[in-house]
C-alpha cells in the first residue's frame, strides 16, 4: 500500500465482461485502471495472472465475477498484503452455498421462502408435498445462474430432484440442493459494499433474466436493466438495509467473516414485504451497468475505504436521473450462442448523448484495425441516461439502433414497466 486515496492511485479490475468495463469506467475517473483480462473493447484491458496483483503493481484489487472469490483469489491477494473489494472463500461461501446462505437467513431472522436442503432424493420428495402450488429446486453449489428451477408442475419438481441429486443436470453442485415454496411478486436487486462491520447502500435495479419479450423463454444472465425502479425508493431501501443486509452481515462478523466487498441482494416483493432470494457477492451484470453510470462521488476512495476496514461515516451517492441498460445478444444465446460476426456502429452510437456502451463477449477483428467480433452469448450492455426511465430508454434504444452484427437478439420491452 503506497498510495493514499489523496494521490491518484492504480487499481486493478479483475474480469472480462459489461460490469468489468463499467467498474473501469468509473474507478478510471479518479484513479488509473487496469482490467485483467478484460477484453478488447476495454481500455487498459491487459492479461496479466490475477494472483500477482500484489501490493508492488496496483493499489486497489476490485474482483468482478463470483468464481475466483470462491475460489479463494482475495484471501491470496490480502495474505499479499493487498487491498481488496471482494469477500473471502468464507464469506464467498454466501452465494457458493444456498444452504449454508440459508441457514445464516435463520439464524439471524431475514425473511427469505421456506425451505430445506436436501442431499438425499426421498426426504426433498416428501418436503416437495409440504409446498403450496410453486415449487423451487436449487442447486446448493454455483452452477452458472442456471441451478434454479421454478416449477407449478409437481411432476418437474420431482424430475429435478432426482436430476440433481443424481449428479446427471449439475454435476457436484447439484449433489445437494434446496427444495423451497415458490414466492410470487415484482424483483428486486439492491447493492450494498460491506467493511465487515458496516454496509452502506450501492442502488438498486431491477433486471430482465428472460431472453424473449414478455419474460417469455429460457432465463439468461439479464438482457437488460433499469434504475431507479419505480416504487422502489430510499424507504424500501432503507428497510432491506435494515431488515436484510445490515443483520447479513452481523451474522457474518459473529461467525469470524470479515466481509469486504460487495453484496448483490436479490428480493421479490411479496405480499407480506420483501423477502431475500438470493445473496451474491459481487456486483449484478447488466446491473452494474445500470447503477454505476448514476454514481456521483469518488469511487475509488469508497471502495478502497471499504477494502481497508474503515468505511466510518461514507455513503454513496446518486445522480437524480434515470439509467436503462439493453443487452445485445449473440443468436442462440442463452443455450448455444453463435459467435464470430463482425459489430458495427458502437463508435456510432456510443458518440451519441447519455449513451455509454460496455463490451462484453467481443474479440479483436483481425481484419478491421480496431473492429471487434462477437465473441459471447452477451455481447455488449447499452446505457442510455436521462432525466427520467423515458429518456434514459429512448436514449439507450436509440443507440441499439445503429448497433449492428448477424443475429442480435435485442429485447424491445426493457424498462417499460419502469415508466
Ligand atoms: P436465485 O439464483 O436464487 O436468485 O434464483 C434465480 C431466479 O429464480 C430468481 O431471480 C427468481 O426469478 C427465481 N426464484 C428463485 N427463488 C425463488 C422462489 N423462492 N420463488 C419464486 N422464484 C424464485
Ligand atoms: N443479472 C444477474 C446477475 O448478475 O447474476
Amino acid at each position: 500500500m503506497t498510495a493514499g486515496v489523496t494521490e491518484q492511485m492504480r487499481v486493478a479490475v479483475v474480469g472480462s465482461g459489461g460490469r468489468e468495463h463499467a467498474l473501469a469506467t468509473v474507478l478510471g475517473r479518479t484513479a488509473e485502471v487496469l482490467v485483467t483480462p478484460g477484453n478488447p473493447g476495454i481500455p487498459g484491458s491487459v492479461p496479466l495472472d490475477p494472483e500477482s496483483l500484489g501490493p508492488d503493481v496496483v493499489d486497489l484489487v476490485v474482483v468482478g465475477p463470483e468464481a475466483p472469490l470462491v475460489d479463494g483469489l482475495a484471501d491470496r491477494l490480502r495474505a499479499s498484503g493487498q487491498r481488496v473489494v471482494g469477500p473471502g472463500a468464507d464469506g464467498a461461501r454466501l452465494e457458493g452455498s444456498k444452504a449454508w446462505m440459508k441457514e445464516l437467513f435463520v439464524e439471524a431472522g431475514i425473511p427469505t421462502a421456506r425451505h430445506a436442503a436436501f442431499d438425499e432424493v426421498e426426504p426433498a420428495l416428501a418436503f416437495l408435498g409440504t409446498l403450496g402450488d410453486l415449487f423451487v429446486i436449487k442447486t446448493d453449489g454455483l452452477a452458472a445462474g442456471k441451478g434454479v428451477v421454478v416449477t407449478e408442475s409437481r411432476r418437474e419438481a420431482e424430475e429435478a430432484v432426482r436430476d440433481y441429486l443424481s449428479g446427471a443436470a449439475f454435476g457436484e453442485a447439484g449433489r445437494r440442493i434446496v427444495v423451497e415454496e415458490g414466492l410470487v411478486g415484482p424483483e428486486l436487486s439492491v447493492f450494498a459494499l460491506s467493511d465487515g462491520r458496516r454496509a452502506v447502500p450501492m442502488g438498486a435495479a431491477r433486471d430482465h433474466k428472460r431472453i424473449g419479450d414478455g419474460d417469455t423463454g429460457p432465463n439468461t444472465g439479464g438482457m437488460g436493466a433499469f434504475s431507479p425502479v419505480p416504487g422502489c425508493g430510499e424507504d424500501l431501501v432503507d428497510q432491506i438495509m435494515d431488515g436484510a443486509i445490515t443483520p447479513t452481515v452481523a451474522a457474518l462478523a459473529r461467525r469470524g467473516i470479515d466481509y469486504r466487498g460487495f453484496l448483490f441482494c436479490g428480493l421479490m416483493l411479496t405480499p407480506e414485504g420483501p423477502k431475500v432470494l438470493e445473496y451474491n457477492v459481487r456486483f449484478g451484470d447488466p446491473e452494474a451497468e445500470v447503477v454505476l453510470p448514476r454514481f456521483t462521488g469518488d469511487l475509488v476512495a469508497l471502495l478502497a475505504a471499504a477494502a481497508d476496514g474503515n468505511l466510518g461515516a461514507a455513503s454513496a451517492s446518486f445522480d437524480d436521473g434515470a439509467a436503462v441498460t439493453v443487452v445485445c445478444a449473440a443468436p442462440g444465446y442463452p443455450t448455444a450462442p453463435v459467435v464470430g460476426s463482425p459489430i458495427t456502429g458502437v463508435a456510432e452510437a456510443a458518440a451519441l448523448d447519455g449513451v455509454q456502451i460496455f463490451c462484453a463477449g467481443v474479440q479483436a477483428d483481425p481484419d478491421r484495425p480496431g473492429g471487434l467480433l462477437t465473441a459471447g452469448g452477451r455481447v455488449l450492455a447499452v446505457t442510455g441516461q436521462g432525466p427520467d426511465v423515458a429518456a434514459a430508454r429512448q436514449r439507450a434504444y436509440d443507440a441499439v439502433d445503429r448497433i449492428h452484427f448477424d443475429g442480435m437478439q435485442v429485447r424491445q420491452d426493457i424498462a417499460l414497466s419502469g415508466l
